[in-house]
């Protein structure tokens, strides 16, 4: 195998920040908001930290283990460590992380579009946000524009390797959008309706819940985590060896949620001020917040509202570029293709596979209402999000949990989390780790997904 020289992280710090960047994205303040209003508010959130930290942690702390022991992307970590067939898991990753770079860079587009039309144009004027939103994702040329601009940066900064490009940002940026985000929230919280928000949120009715709130909460929790395709593998291969990946892992995770958590606090409050659905769907952030920006008035309003949105576009940069990294990173190990024009080659071919995606809001009917299942029409890019992030996710998480248990080994696993971390055995959290990548988060990813697929493709009630 062809080997060039492989980049590494400059500190602990710099992994944590290039990590919690890949998690906090669109994931956190588009993903998170609507899913939880879909699916009955406090409830949904309970079972998704539930996920988050007892299901998710130790696959993080897995994925990060064996990328950093094997110092390979996600499909040369698998057959360096499982040898025979092995690496075709890692290969699975890879394509479900295009598929989601895919689509995620559309959405990051409209965020764009949002931060330029909220500072610059009359989008604070326009009073029915929702039908804004509608209009806003047919209009093609905006679209193309801007999520090609967005594919454009992101490629540069991988371009540009993993020290110079990825850490860099992160730092900077993440404390100012947990900034503006608190600010936000003590704002929206003085609005009237307010405490009906807060209690839709965090009063929990377990009665609404189904067996597919499960599966959504924990499919959200991968998603947020970016776990389950490699993105934390192949950041985990320029991970030192001396630094310590358990406490790095629970940082992670901590700061993850933590900005999930504050955004549903952000936008509940504003959805009951404003009359809105909890239930609306992808559009949901892009339609409660103008309300609140438009009430600041035209001075204030198109300033907080458009570093607001710029805010998450830079959150959504961090995701996109660790996204990316993941298809550049095999095929500069495999195939000994420089950097550049492996992100070249990959950033267009993902940019012409988000064109369906795209095109699935109004603009084009055909991919507007792709397919049927689970008794409703979804366009192609729900689609996708089905396939990909919610049944490819916790289905690569599945595969890796058994893959370190039963094929490489808790023995040899602990020992690689012992260089940084020379106490982790016969602590608790090894013990932890042990019981849930053994028996626990096989089994109940393992579960969920099987219902769910049942369920919604094939129409068996299981429950
Ligand atoms: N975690 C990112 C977010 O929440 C999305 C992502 C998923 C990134 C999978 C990498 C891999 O926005």
């Amino acid at each position: 195998m062809a080997q060039q020289q492989r980049g590494s992280f400059s500190s602990r710090l710099g992994f944590i920040a290039a990590a919690a960047g890949s998690a906090v994205g669109l994931g956190n303040i588009w993903k998170f908001p609507y899913e939880t209003g879909l699916n009955g508010g406090a409830a949904f959130l309970v079972i998704y930290l539930f996920c988050v930290f007892i299901i998710c942690m130790p696959i993080l702390v897995a994925e990060i283990t064996v990328g950093r022991h094997a110092r390979q992307n996600p499909h040369g970590s698998y057959k360096k460590i499982g040898g025979g067939n092995w690496g075709v898991i890692g290969t699975i990753g890879i394509i479900v992380g295009i598929m989601i770079l895919s689509f995620y860079n559309v959405v990051a587009g409209w965020a764009f579009g949002y931060f330029l039309q909220t500072s610059f144009g009359d989008l604070l004027s326009k009073g029915d946000f929702a039908s804004y939103f509608g209009k806003y994702t047919a209009n093609v040329t905006d679209n193309l524009i801007f999520s090609l601009a967005f594919m454009v940066a992101t490629g540069l900064i991988v371009a540009g390797g993993v020290q110079k490009g990825i850490e860099r940002w992160t730092k900077i940026l993440m404390p100012v959008l947990l900034v503006i985000v608190l600010g936000l929230i003590v704002y929206g919280l003085t609005l009237p309706n307010a405490r009906e928000g807060v209690s839709f949120y965090l009063v929990p009715d377990f009665s609404e819940v189904e067996a597919g709130t499960f599966f959504s909460a924990l499919s959200q929790a991968f998603f947020s985590l970016s776990l389950g395709m490699g993105a934390i593998i192949t950041y985990g291969s320029y991970f030192n060896k001396e630094d310590n990946i358990v406490s790095s892992a629970a940082l992670v995770t901590t700061t993850d949620s933590l900005i999930a958590f504050l955004s549903g606090l952000l936008v509940f409050p504003l959805v009951f001020f404003q009359a809105q659905e909890p239930t609306e769907g992808p559009g949901l952030v892009f339609v409660a917040l103008p309300g609140i920006f438009e009430q600041m008035g035209p001075m204030i309003g198109p300033l907080i509202g458009g570093t607001f949105f710029l805010l998450l576009c830079f959150a959504a940069l961090t995701s996109t570029i660790s996204l990316l990294e993941v298809p550049v990173a095999y095929v500069t190990d495999e195939f000994n293709v420089k950097r550049k024009p492996a992100v070249i080659g990959i950033a267009s071919l993902i940019f012409l596979l988000g064109l369906p995606s795209m095109l699935a809001h109004g603009a084009v009917d055909w991919f507007t209402n792709f397919a049927t299942y689970g008794g409703e029409t979804h366009n192609f890019m729900t689609v996708l999000i089905t396939i990909f992030s919610d049944i490819g996710l916790p289905f690569g998480g599945f595969m890796i949990s058994i893959f370190v248990a039963y094929k490489w080994g808790m023995k040899r696993f602990a020992d690689e989390i012992e260089h940084g971390h020379p106490h982790f055995r016969g602590r608790i959290e090894e013990k932890f780790v042990t019981v849930m990548l053994s028996f626990i988060s096989p089994l109940v990813v393992g579960t969920i997904l099987i219902i769910t697929v049942l369920q919604s493709f094939f129409g068996i009630q299981v429950f």
